[in-house]
């Protein structure tokens, strides 16, 4: 093999492997979910299926971002594992993915 088409072959592998790398990143960065925050993907499910039962005037009020962040893990225990929250005879019930998201939310950090 001469000089050159030893460099060219360097110069080819060095550059493909660029090449793969930027598309495995574009790639990667496409497939990236966003994260789930409380003000986008949270709180209208509160909206929905928790008032007026844990409204403003309720005591328990778990609409604002402060009161869902300090009560994180009870939220995740009662919406996704022990599922009594919404009651039972509620009619504005969680889908189970719904119940999974709240979970995902509070696994992550419970961002607002
Ligand atoms: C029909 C009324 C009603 C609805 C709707 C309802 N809750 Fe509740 N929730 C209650 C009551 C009453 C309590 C207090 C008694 C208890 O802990 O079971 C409570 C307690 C809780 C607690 C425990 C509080 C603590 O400090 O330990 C959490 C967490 C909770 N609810 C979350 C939710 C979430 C999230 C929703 C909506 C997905 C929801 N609840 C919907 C009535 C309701």
């Amino acid at each position: 093999m001469s000089n050159i088409t030893f460099m060219l072959l360097i110069a080819f592998i060095v550059g493909s492997f660029s090449v793969f790398n930027y598309i495995d990143h574009t790639l990667n960065e496409d497939v990236e979910p966003a994260p789930i925050t409380y003000t986008t993907d949270v709180r209208p499910l509160f909206k929905r299926s928790c008032l007026p039962c844990h409204g403003p005037n309720t005591g328990r009020n778990w609409l604002d971002y402060d009161t869902a962040y300090r009560k994180r893990i009870y939220i995740k225990f009662r919406t996704l594992i022990k599922k009594d929250m919404p009651p039972s005879y509620w009619k504005k019930q969680l889908s189970e993915e719904e119940r999974d998201l709240i979970g995902q939310w509070v696994d992550a950090g419970a961002k607002e």
